[in-house]
């Protein structure tokens, strides 16, 4: 554990912890950039990401920057007054008052500066307008005064923040700070570093500061010296720029998935037009004329163009017989008159199961076929609702082929997609027997009907010359990516939410 934190820490943040153990694990980020050679910026960004790994503590003080003005300078360089007039003094026993600027070099306000100080610092005494040295006046000669020496010192380093300095020095600034217009103040963050317990823990196991490599270049596989490197390991939790890559939609994917899942059961992929007659759509599923499903409310008609040819008379006199009469199946039909007209009518396909019907008539069994698409219905759009939605159609057709070969193909269907589906009765007008699948969903506790299937009835088969029997089944797939992509209303799908569509992994599970 703790060798994995050394192992991922920066050569910056190894030296910060290696000059903290060097300086007793409590310093400054100036002593520490001075002991490894390091500036400022770079300690203070090691010391940032130290302590956000809880290994160092970093302490913020607001704190004094002592500097010299123009005028704290000049006196620096040439002496306080009070100093300049005891220079007099040492080589004259007295100096009269008047006669002090100009030994000393002064202006008047500067006069009256040197006398204050000099009998402040008691240097020198004054007697009847003479001014004279002291005893204190003759050592201070050779000795600078705690004033002074802050003074050499601020020319030294430019600045100084108050805490670091010594008692003398700190008294030496009260001095000047009497003084107006000498030094300048101003308020600076002051930091303190401090190795946390976890950061000790770190500190004795030894932490190796060399310095790291981050590229294998020609040269270092040219002389050798790639032996002698120590590689800096890749951080795969470094942070790093949002990328989002293209994908494809996860509708589309889930289409995809599903073309890929039915090629593997060997089924053949089909396809139809969205634009169908009423013909293929309805009556060949022997699907009345005065069907509820056929009712303008419920499909989009289309006025260009209005009317499609329809197939072979044959086959449109079989299903019209059908429907009126039962025709060679032994059905008694619907028992009413059959308007070829009717048939005619251009619809755009309500479902996908005219691609079937289609296949069936031009495809001899044994056949497998499948088919997706869009489809058409006037719907009010509600959450598990929208008026054009893609169905999977399929089909499989042979000699025995039986209603419980369709539950066990759509069991492993749903499968294949991480689904447990339940099977409920259901009525089609042409299939029987009749199901549908459904899912529980459980934030609207209820279930929802993923698709439709049954065995095709004769009145569907024999006008087609169909022979065998013919499993069927037609279901929905935004229902589907609903559930694989855990969304709650349908409409998601087709909103293009970037923001959504961006952090949708690229793989469905
Ligand atoms: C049919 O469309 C039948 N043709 C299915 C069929 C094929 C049955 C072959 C027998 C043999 P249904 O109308 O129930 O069935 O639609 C099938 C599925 O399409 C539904 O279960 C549902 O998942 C989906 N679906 C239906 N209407 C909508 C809609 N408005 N919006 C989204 N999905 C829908």
């Amino acid at each position: 554990m703790l060798q994995n934190i050394i192992a991922e820490l920066h050569i910056y943040e190894k030296k910060v912890l290696n000059g903290l153990e060097l300086l007793g694990y409590e310093s400054t980020p100036e002593k520490i950039a001075e002991s490894q050679g390091m500036d400022i910026k770079s300690v203070m960004s090691a010391s940032g990401s130290l302590e956000s790994k809880g290994l160092i503590h970093v302490q913020k003080d607001v704190d004094e920057l002592i500097s010299l003005s123009e005028t704290g300078k000049k006196y620096a360089k040439e002496g306080l007054p009070e100093r300049r007039v005891l220079k007099v003094l040492n080589e004259e026993k007295y100096i009269l008052m008047e006669d002090i600027d100009f030994k000393a070099g002064l202006n008047p306000s500067e006069v009256k500066i040197a006398i204050g100080w000099l009998l402040k610092k008691k240097w020198a005494s004054i007697d009847k307008g003479n001014v004279k040295i002291t005893e204190e006046g003759r050592s201070a000669v050779t000795e600078k005064y705690k004033d002074e020496l802050l003074l050499d010192k601020l020319i030294e380093t430019d600045n100084l923040y108050l805490s670091h300095i010594s008692t003398l020095l700190k008294e030496g600034f009260n001095l000047l700070k009497k003084r107006k217009g000498l030094i300048e103040l101003k308020k600076e963050p002051n930091f303190k570093l401090k190795v946390s317990k976890k950061g000790k823990k770190l500190l004795d196991i030894g932490i190796d500061i060399r310095e790291e490599a981050t590229q294998l270049t020609h040269e270092h596989l040219k002389t050798g010296s790639w032996r002698k490197l120590k590689f800096r390991s890749y951080d795969i939790h470094a942070e790093h720029p949002e990328i989002f890559s293209g994908k494809i939609h996860p509708l589309q994917r889930t289409i995809n998935d599903i073309r890929q899942i039915f090629l593997l059961m060997g089924f053949t992929e089909s396809h139809g037009s969205i634009l169908e007659s009423a013909f293929w759509n309805f009556d060949c599923l022997f699907q009345p004329q005065d069907h509820a499903a056929r009712e303008m409310q419920d499909t989009f008609y289309i006025k260009e163009p209005e009317k499609v040819n329809l197939p072979s008379l044959e086959l449109v006199n079989r299903v019209s017989e059908v429907h009126e009469t039962g025709g060679l199946t032994g059905s008694e039909g619907w028992g009413y008159s059959w308007d070829i007209d009717v048939s005619k009518q251009s619809v755009l396909r309500t479902h996908t199961t005219c691609v079937s019907a289609r296949y069936l008539a031009e495809n001899k069994p044994p056949l497998k076929m499948f088919s997706v698409g869009r489809v058409f219905r006037r719907e009010t759009i509600t959450y598990k609702h929208l008026p054009e939605f893609h169905q999977v159609e399929g089909i499989v057709a042979d000699e025995d082929i039986t209603f419980k070969n369709l539950l066990g193909i759509l069991k492993e269907f749903y499968h294949k997609l991480g689904f447990e589906v339940r099977f409920r009765p259901a009525y089609f007008p042409y299939t029987y027997l009749s199901l549908e699948c459904e899912i529980y969903l459980p934030d609207k506790e209820t279930w929802i009907e993923l698709g439709g299937a049954g065995m095709f009835r004769p009145e569907v088969l024999e006008p087609l010359g169909v022979e065998t029997p013919v499993a069927a089944f037609g279901l929905g797939i935004e229902r589907l990516a609903m559930l694989r992509l855990d969304i709650k209303d349908i409409r998601m799908l087709y909103k293009s939410d970037i923001g959504w569509l961006r952090y949708l992994p690229v793989k469905l599970d």
